[in-house]
């Protein structure tokens, strides 16, 4: 087992929904933890509900996302795990009623945002392992189901989350041997304020963000955390097989 005591954790995207609940899962297993998010007061409330350190960054902006991880390097020298999980979603509309203006943005968060995070993580993680600071390190990235699937009034987001699992198993493949190792996660529906703007019709039925934060810790807790793990709910179904590849 791979204890989180005293890991060094940073979060993209915890002042709410499934970061929030990632964040008060890995602080009870005594995790030290950076957080992030556009909405001071929100990552205040978490910060002080965990004792995680808040910072104040826009995914989409490559200096606030070097901060953050400045940030957490000052304040505890490594980085062990860097969770790449700030995302935003569109209602669903056909293709030709899509606000591009929207899809861009869209796009700048889930992607680049996800390129940014991991491009930080590395250059820290590669730096302490040459140190010996650090033996390995860790990226997570919380892709979706969308990645794995066309699904019909969702082309932006499925395109955003299709090309964030590309750069994913990427960054997997360029870090072999590196001591780093990639784990891309694809949650089914979950029931976040991520619909605020429109619920979907079986919103419902959605997993609770602490029940999916569980199980992508208990991954990571792991000796050998699974690479890929698809988080669906019971009855849900995907046209893919769910692979158990082991981190290397
Ligand atoms: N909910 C689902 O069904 C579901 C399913 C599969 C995958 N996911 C993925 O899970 C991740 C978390 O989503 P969620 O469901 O927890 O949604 P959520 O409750 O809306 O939370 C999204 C988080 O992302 C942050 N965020 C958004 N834009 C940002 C930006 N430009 N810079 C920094 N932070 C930003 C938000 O914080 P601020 O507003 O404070 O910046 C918030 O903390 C996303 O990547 C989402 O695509 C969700």
């Amino acid at each position: 087992m791979n204890s989180i005591k005293n890991k060094v954790v940073v979060i993209t995207g915890a002042s709410r929904g499934l970061g929030k609940a990632l964040t008060v899962i890995l602080a009870a297993r005594g995790a030290k933890l950076v957080i992030s998010g556009r909405s001071a007061k929100d990552l205040e409330e978490v910060a002080k509900e965990t004792n995680a350190i808040p910072v104040t960054v826009d995914v989409t902006k490559e200096g606030d996302v070097a901060n953050l991880a400045k940030v957490a390097i000052s304040k505890f020298g490594h980085i062990n795990i860097w969770i790449n999980n700030a995302g935003l979603w569109l209602p669903k509309a056909p293709v030709e009623s899509l606000n591009i203006k929207r899809a861009h943005e869209l796009i700048e968060v889930n992607l680049f945002g996800t390129m940014y995070g991991s491009r930080e993580a590395i250059i820290c993680m590669k730096e302490s392992i040459s140190a010996k600071k650090i033996k390995k390190g860790m990226i997570v990235n919380i892709v979706s189901t969308s990645a794995l699937q066309g699904r019909a009034g969702q082309s932006a987001y499925a395109a955003s989350k299709h090309a964030a699992k590309g750069f994913t198993d990427s960054i997997r493949e360029e870090l072999l041997a590196s001591g780093i190792s990639v784990v891309g996660v694809y949650p089914g529906g979950i029931k976040t304020s991520l619909f605020d703007e429109k619920k979907p019709e079986d919103f419902k039925d959605f997993m609770t963000p602490e029940s999916v934060a569980e199980k992508i810790v208990q991954n990571l807790e792991k000796d050998q955390p699974d690479i890929e793990q698809v988080l669906i709910r019971p009855g849900q179904t995907l046209n893919i097989a769910n692979k158990a590849n082991k981190t290397k």
